[in-house]
Parts: structure tokens; C-alpha cells; sequence
């Protein structure tokens, strides 16, 4: 199977529900890369005029360089539309786990904002419970991480503060992220408000009825899913 192949096919279907003048979420991560790349092409070779509120630094970049126009959050602060990949997308309820790829404040802070918040993604990111594959992300300050480390750790979720090449991985909000061995979550919602309960903790990955509909691209084709 080819993911990457995956991603595209999702990420050009989403692409089509953006219209000019649309102020647009534009979402972090593999697949959304796919995106971005979709709208500077449509940008490019139709005149298509958006605006863009990039949900990171990396996005932001990525956009800049094809020319999409962007504001920021408080110059846009209501978006027609955002869009965006997902780690994992449980079925049924279109719950989902986001932030491996780092983003996830902003991310929240963006999608919430949006009208509609579609979810792109490849097959594999299909569960039927959340905690299936992915550890959960959260975002902590950085000001006294072990304490809120210690926290967690009480909650039951198993945390482990995330590293890339040995040194703790920063975010744009200059926060840490613990990813959580949660296993299978049984009650997303009552450990999404325990997880926001906790002293330190700026937010998770748990996105909790935000997503509006989900295209998840198969080797046959894009399937729309939507909460039943
Ligand atoms: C970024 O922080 C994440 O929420 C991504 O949207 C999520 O990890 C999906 O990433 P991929 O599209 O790279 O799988």
C-alpha cells in the first residue's frame, strides 16, 4: 500500500471543498503537507484566493513558500473552513487522537474556530477504540514538568516525555509533550476532562466531537465517513 499515494487522495478531496475567499485552517503533519501542496497548485493554476491560518511554524513555511496568503489566529478568529490529518479516527463517533507531529495546541485552538474541521487520512488510521495504535500526546508547560509528570503518572496513563535526537522535543508554544500509553480508552471524554484537570497540563490529543467528517482514503477510493 502506498501511504503517501494515500494521503494525497485525501488531501485533494478536502482540497476541493476550499472556495475563494475562504479563510482556511491549514493543518500540520504528514498528510496535511499533502494539502497545503494542493492549495498552492490550485493557487497556482486556477487563481484560487484563500486565506490560511497555519495551525504551526512548519505549515506556516510550507504555505509562505507557494505563496498562500496567512493571518494569524486573532486576525481571523472565525474560519470557514480547517482541515487536517489525524492519528488515529475512531469509528462511529469521529473521535480522534492528534499530535503525534506536534501540533496539537494549536491545532485545537485553530480547528475549534472553523466552521467545518474535516479530517484527512490514509486506511490505517481507522480504530475502533481510541488508544488502539497511538499513545495519547499531552502538552505541558515546561515550568515544574515533573510535578505534572508525577500527575499523570497518578492518573494510571503511563507518560513519557517525548525526545528527538536525545533532547526533549519543544513546541511552538515552547511547551513539552508526554505521550501517553493509555491502552484502549474505554471513556474518551471522561479522560480527556481528567486530563485537562490536571495542574501543568495546557491540553491533549483527544479531539472530542470536533471533526465533521472524515475522508479516509483507500486503495479503492475515498471513503466519507460520518458520525453516526
Ligand atoms: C500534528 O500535531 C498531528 O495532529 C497530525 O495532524 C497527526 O499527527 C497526523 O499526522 P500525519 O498526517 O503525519 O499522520
Amino acid at each position: 500500500m502506498d501511504l503517501e499515494a494515500l494521503k494525497a487522495d485525501a488531501a485533494r478531496q478536502a482540497a476541493a471543498h476550499v472556495k475563494s475567499g475562504m479563510v482556511v485552517g491549514l493543518g500540520t503533519g504528514s498528510t496535511a503537507k499533502h494539502l497545503v501542496a494542493e492549495l498552492g497548485r490550485r493557487l497556482k493554476e486556477e487563481g484560487l484566493k484563500i486565506v490560511g491560518v497555519p495551525t504551526s511554524e512548519r505549515t506556516a513555511e510550507q504555505a509562505r513558500s507557494l505563496g498562500i496568503k496567512l493571518a494569524t489566529l486573532e486576525e481571523e478568529p472565525k474560519l470557514d473552513l480547517a482541515i487536517d490529518g489525524a492519528d488515529e479516527i475512531e469509528l462511529g463517533t469521529l473521535d480522534l487522537i492528534k499530535g503525534a507531529g506536534g501540533a496539537l495546541l494549536r491545532e485545537r485552538l485553530v480547528e475549534s474556530a472553523a466552521k467545518t474541521f474535516i479530517v484527512i487520512a490514509d486506511e490505517t488510521k481507522k480504530v475502533e477504540k481510541l488508544g488502539t495504535r497511538f499513545k495519547v500526546p499531552v502538552e505541558v508547560v515546561r515550568f515544574g514538568w515533573k510535578s505534572t509528570f508525577a500527575r499523570l503518572e497518578a492518573l494510571g496513563v503511563k507518560p513519557r516525555r517525548r525526545e528527538t535526537d536525545g533532547k526533549p522535543f519543544v513546541t511552538d508554544e515552547q511547551h513539552y509533550t508526554f505521550d501517553c500509553a493509555t491502552g484502549q480508552i474505554p471513556d474518551a471524554r471522561k479522560l480527556a476532562a481528567e486530563l485537562k484537570a490536571v495542574t501543568g497540563v495546557v491540553d491533549h490529543g483527544l479531539f472530542i466531537g470536533m471533526a465533521s467528517e472524515c475522508l479516509v482514503a483507500t486503495s479503492t477510493g475515498v471513503e466519507v465517513l460520518k458520525k453516526k
